[in-house]
């Protein structure tokens, strides 16, 4: 099964994204978070990646789509996976699904985890990330069981460079501009899904379980 995670910055994604790659058996792979392991490494492609970053604009496609498309090339994604943060404009959605057609493939579902921009600030603002396995808490709504420490894996946790108020109106703005034409680009290839992501993340999680079956 191959599951497009779409949706705002700060909408879910992540979240929902881990717990469809756990009950699936399916690798769960997110370019943020590529790029964030990059960028702790000092890798050059990281140093490139930090520069936009940092300002909530989106990395260049040159940059991204032969990290992707390696990234499925790989043997654990045989069987499927859920991508989350990819594809994030047009061109980028032509190339993977140019990619998956000379493979006489294409993607199952794209889900949509929709949450106004209201609600998206102060979630980003309250949410802490693992830098070394890519968990991902909120403050108030899924605290980890120690302040400021990872439950998987025991490292700190960090606010995210990204998630100032400014730098994520700025992100939200690049969103509604680049991404969400993407919304209707899976509409008509049927296979878009519409998720109330407003809802308790379990409750979001069941919505999502049901469209995959
Ligand atoms: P990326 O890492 O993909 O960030 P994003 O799309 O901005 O999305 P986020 O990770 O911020 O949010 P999310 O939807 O995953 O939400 P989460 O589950 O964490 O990209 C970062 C940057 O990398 C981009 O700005 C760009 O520069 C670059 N980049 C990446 N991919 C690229 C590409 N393909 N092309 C070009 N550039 C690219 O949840 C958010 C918070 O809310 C958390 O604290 C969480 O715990 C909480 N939460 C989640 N669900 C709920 C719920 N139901 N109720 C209450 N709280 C919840
Ligand atoms: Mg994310």
């Amino acid at each position: 099964m191959k599951i497009i995670m779409l949706g705002a910055p700060g909408a879910g994604k992540g979240t929902q994204a881990k717990m469809v790659a756990e009950k699936y058996h399916i690798p769960h792979i997110s370019t943020g978070d590529i790029f964030r392991a990059n960028i702790k490494n000092g890798t050059k492609l990281g140093m490139e990646a930090k520069e936009y970053m940092d300002k909530g604009l989106l990395v260049p496609d040159e940059l991204t789509v032969k990290i992707l498309l390696d990234r499925v090339a790989q043997e654990d994604c045989q069987g499927g996976y859920v991508l989350d943060g990819f594809p994030r404009t047009i061109p980028q959605a032509e190339v993977l699904d140019r990619a998956l057609a000379e493979l006489g493939d294409a993607i199952d579902y794209a889900v949509n985890v929709d949450v106004p921009d209201e609600n998206i600030v102060n979630r980003m603002s309250g949410r802490r990330a693992c830098l070394s396995c890519g968990a991902t808490y909120h403050m108030v709504h899924i605290p980890p069981k120690k302040e400021g420490v990872c439950d998987t894996c025991g490292q700190p946790l960090v606010l995210r460079d990204d998630d100032k108020p400014e730098t994520v109106k700025n992100r939200l703005g690049v969103y509604h501009e680049q991404t969400q034409p993407l919304i209707d680009f899976y509409e008509k290839k049927g296979v878009l899904k519409t998720v109330d992501g407003t809802q308790d993340m379990k409750d979001v999680f069941q919505a999502i379980a049901a469209i995959l079956g």
